[in-house]
């Protein structure tokens, strides 16, 4: 918390850190409200770093004494670190500070979560352990004891000695401060093993609380498939002797990659069929993948400052996408990952949090772990492994990992390894990590003696902060159809990177079928003003799996628009086309599934908007229930055969072929739901033995309003089990209809179970409500005060929590001006509470624009 103005961090202003840290040697003796931290720093001048006074990091910690040479010095204590005089040589540092875990709610440091002791350092957590200079760039091997009577006690790297009371843990490999963690607790473990492509051993073990052992089997398989795809794919081991992951119930995020000791929120690592989904599965092993992989990709070579952050996030964002497509379904993947970067990242970039992928200033560094960061720099690795090919993006990334290992580095240091590795220049790419916002596409077309001609023009919007945009390299990926359906030019990569250019194809007899953007092969929205036949003759026949799954999703879009505007009635053309593609069961199941997925209602709010309409919540909704209700009318006959084929009769496995026939199932259900009001659902709620289809059937209950007697026998069936119950909490609020929504919502946060300290619980329920159109948007204004009066309450508690949920206000600028002023009072009222945290006030001002 801060009382002064916020301050910005700048990233011109880099400057290395005066002194090497030669090693860290911490004692921990665990107390709930005064744990004492004795720390043993080794300091050398840095002959690179200009001179400096000596600062070291510090927030909320009691400094009992301190030591520079074994003599007692008085350093100079702020809120914010310490000031002190040191030698000019290399010296000796010790410091003994109190803390206080217990009475840490914020989750940030040294916490406590159901008795257990646990650390969140990352980004700069590791200040409120012990002072320190907490920065990504100074890097140093850590030997850490821990005392106290608790059953396990776990640190970073290998065991060492362990005996009565104590247990010493060292990590050979250097590292910052932000990789480090203790666990203590009175858990048990799952344990595994390894054995590496050189031969080494490794222990594997998943912590957690007794009880939950159950639900580690699936997590332990996902991280021996993790260890071993990253040896066969880039061809990099595992470094230590051991490695651990906790679940923890009390989490910010849904996981962290401290070295050799993984902390998980306990909702991305727990898994079993009769407690979670199909997708919950699929996200344990994705998210357990991530950190895994950020081994390499993070803390082997790690980030010089925290604006260099999509180096790690965006390069282990795409290594975790890269590894599902080859587990799973490539097109599914692809699909999911453009509906998610669409759904997060483009609202983002198109609204005024809008920042390039590599920021150039901040106030508080938790604020930009954002899909930007993440999600568009994964994409911006996609595209230059698109650009240079793949074989030279493995000769890159060897000499990545060669060049760079043990080093904190930059994105010059990144682009500078393909350039030496392509012979490219890369100047005019690194304009996707500098220049924010989402580049507008729009085409056109020509055809003449056999030759066609697509001529493409770029605009990027302006962004806050840059009004002026230069033209960005994209790879655009096409393919062309003849009019009979055939293909006529296979996939074929266009360097599309001046303001407008044109491509010529030759040697065509009919003027050929577009399909562009094929594998969404940039982060681009594309502009074309192509008829629906087009659209439809491409979800007929595009052999691109993404390209014609889009088709059809334009076709959805434009008739939910011409219904919200004109109150047209479906497009027959969309329906019929779309049943076509459903019914052939060549195609994999979770394909067909996503098929019958419409654009989200906040999407359409953002198509209307940018066609100069201001959208209507309760239109779109209207529009979204007439075309489910068309569908389902129309499609009495297709459903049932569906259904059939959605049918699991195997033992539940959350495999991708059976996860896609459910997914499948579940997408049936819904419609079926419109036409016998539930009966279907209500006798697949009673059957089912597994999270996934009790869920989903549910779901619709609670849709169609049948939900009295199936809420309660949710809740009595699942009240010993937080994590199933998260899913009570948000889907009552999920699945009802608009006027619900705040209703259920208040009466929900006076729930005994409403633990709203616990982010998983306060997202369940208050992330749900936002994340209703229609409900949130509710022309009363109750939604936003409701979200509002929680987010004032939340952020004295955990302010970086608080803050994340502010992303719910940054579209407001769309809506109507009874909206926007009910939204900029909320906004005002939050920025007014006395004492807010610097993480909440920069949020709230950036989406003020203020
Ligand atoms: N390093 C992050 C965790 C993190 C985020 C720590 C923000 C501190 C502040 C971790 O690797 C991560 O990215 N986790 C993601 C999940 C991942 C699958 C994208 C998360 O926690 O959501
Ligand atoms: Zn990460």
């Amino acid at each position: 918390m801060k009382a002064e103005a916020p301050q910005t961090i700048y990233l011109k202003d880099y400057t290395p850190f005066g002194w090497h840290v030669e090693s860290v040697h911490l004692t921990f003796r665990l107390a709930p409200n005064s744990t004492r931290v004795l720390s043993k720093i080794r300091f050398a001048p840095n002959p690179d770093a200009p001179a400096q006074d000596f600062f070291l990091h510090g927030e909320m910690l009691k400094l009992i004494g301190a030591k520079i040479d074994g003599a007692t010095v008085t350093p100079d204590v702020t809120d914010e670190g310490l000031t002190v005089t040191v030698p000019s040589g290399a010296f000796l540092w010790e410091a003994e500070v109190e803390i206080d875990p217990k009475g840490n709610t914020a989750l940030e440091g040294l916490y406590m979560s159901n008795g257990m002791y646990c650390t969140q350092c990352e980004a700069e957590g590791f200040r409120k352990i012990t002072y320190y200079p907490d920065r990504p760039d100074v890097m140093s091997t850590f030997t850490v004891r821990i005392e106290g009577d608790e059953k396990v006690k776990l640190s970073n790297g290998n065991p060492q000695e362990a005996g009565e009371g104590f247990a010493e843990w060292h990590d050979p490999w250097p590292k910052p401060a932000y990789l480090f963690a203790l666990v203590a607790g009175d858990l048990v473990n799952f344990p595994g093993a390894f054995t590496t492509m050189s031969g080494k051993q490794v222990e594997l073990n998943i912590w957690v609380r007794p009880g939950d052992e159950d639900k580690c089997a699936f997590g332990m398989e996902a991280l021996k498939k993790s260890m071993k795809w990253d040896e066969d794919v880039y061809g990099r081991e595992y470094d230590l002797d051991i490695f651990n992951i906790v679940a923890v119930d009390d989490f910010n995020m849904g996981a962290m990659e401290n070295k050799g000791l993984n902390v998980f929120n306990s909702s991305c690592v727990l898994a079993s069929p009769e407690t979670s989904t199909d997708a919950n599965f699929e996200r344990v092993e994705a998210i357990i993948a991530h950190e895994y992989f950020h081994n390499w990709t993070g803390n082997r070579i790690t980030c010089r400052d925290w604006f260099q952050l999509c180096l790690k996030e965006g390069l282990t964002v795409f290594r975790d996408a890269q590894f599902t497509s080859d587990m799973r379904s490539e097109p599914v993947k692809r699909i999911s990952d453009v509906i998610d970067l669409r759904g997060r990242q483009f609202p983002e970039d198109q609204g005024p949090l809008s920042h390039p992928v590599r920021p150039e200033s901040f106030q508080e560094i938790n604020n930009f772990y954002t899909a930007t960061v993440y999600e568009k720099g994964a994409e911006v690795i996609g595209m230059l492994k698109r650009l240079v090919g793949d074989e030279a993006y493995a000769r890159a990334l060897d000499l990545y990992f060669d060049r760079h290992d043990g080093q904190a580095c930059t994105i010059e240091d990144w682009l500078k390894v393909f350039e030496d590795a392509t012979g490219r220049d890369l100047a005019q790419f690194k304009r996707w990590y500098s220049q924010a916002g989402t580049p507008r596409v729009s085409v056109s077309e020509s055809f003449a003696d056999g030759t066609y001609s697509l001529t493409f023009r770029q605009e990027t919007p302006p962004t806050p902060g840059q009004p002026e945009k230069a033209p960005q390299v994209i790879p655009m990926a096409v393919g062309l159809l003849n009019p009979n359906g055939d293909e006529v030019l296979p996939t074929t990569l266009l360097e599309f990177n001046q303001s407008e250019q044109t491509f010529n194809f030759s040697g065509f007899a009919a003027k050929p079928v577009p399909s562009l953007l094929r594998g969404f092969s940039a982060p681009v929205v594309l502009d074309r003003e192509a008829g629906r036949d087009e659209q439809a003759f491409l979800l007929a026949h595009d052999t691109d799996t993404f390209t014609r799954w889009d088709a059809g999703r334009q076709l959805a879009r434009e008739t939910l628009v011409d219904m919200v505007l004109t109150g047209a009635t479906p497009d027959m053309a969309y329906i019929d086309g779309l049943e076509a593609v459903l019914r052939d069961e060549t195609l994999d199941p979770a394909y067909r599934a996503l098929m019958m997925g419409t654009p989200s209602q906040s999407e359409l709010a953002q198509v209307l908007a940018d066609r100069g309409h201001v959208p209507d919540p309760d239109a779109i909704w209207q529009a979204a229930e007439t075309l489910a209700q068309v569908k389902a009318e129309r499609w009495t006959d297709l459903l049932p055969r569906l259904a059939a084929e959605a049918e699991v009769t195997a033992p539940y496995s959350p495999d991708a072929e059976q996860s896609a026939r459910r997914a499948l199932g579940a997408a049936v259900l819904s419609l079926q739901t419109r036409l016998d009001g539930g009966a279907a659902a209500e006798t697949q709620f009673g059957r089912a033995d597994n999270m996934t289809l009790q869920l989903s059937a549910l779901s619709n209950l609670i849709r169609a309003g049948r939900d009295d007697a199936a809420l309660k026998a949710f809740h009595d069936q699942w009240q010993g089990d937080r994590l199933v119950m998260d899913k009570w909490f948000g889907l009552q609020i999920a699945a009802t209809t608009p006027e619900k929504v705040v209703p259920r919502t208040e009466a929900l946060t006076a729930h005994p179970a409403f633990d709203w300290k616990n982010p998983n619980r306060f997202r369940a329920v208050m992330g749900a409500m936002m994340m209703h159109h229609a409900g949130f948007h509710s022309v009363d204004g109750a939604g936003y005060r409701l979200l509002a009066d929680w987010l004032i309450r939340l952020d004295d508690v955990n302010p970086q929590t608080t803050a994340r949920m502010c992303s719910a206000f940054q579209t407001w600028r769309r809506y109507d001006a009874g909206r926007q002023e009910m939204i900029r009072a909320e906004l005002e009222r939050i920025r007014s509470k006395p004492k807010l945290s610097r993480d909440v006030d920069e949020m709230v001002s950036r989406i003020l624009g203020a």
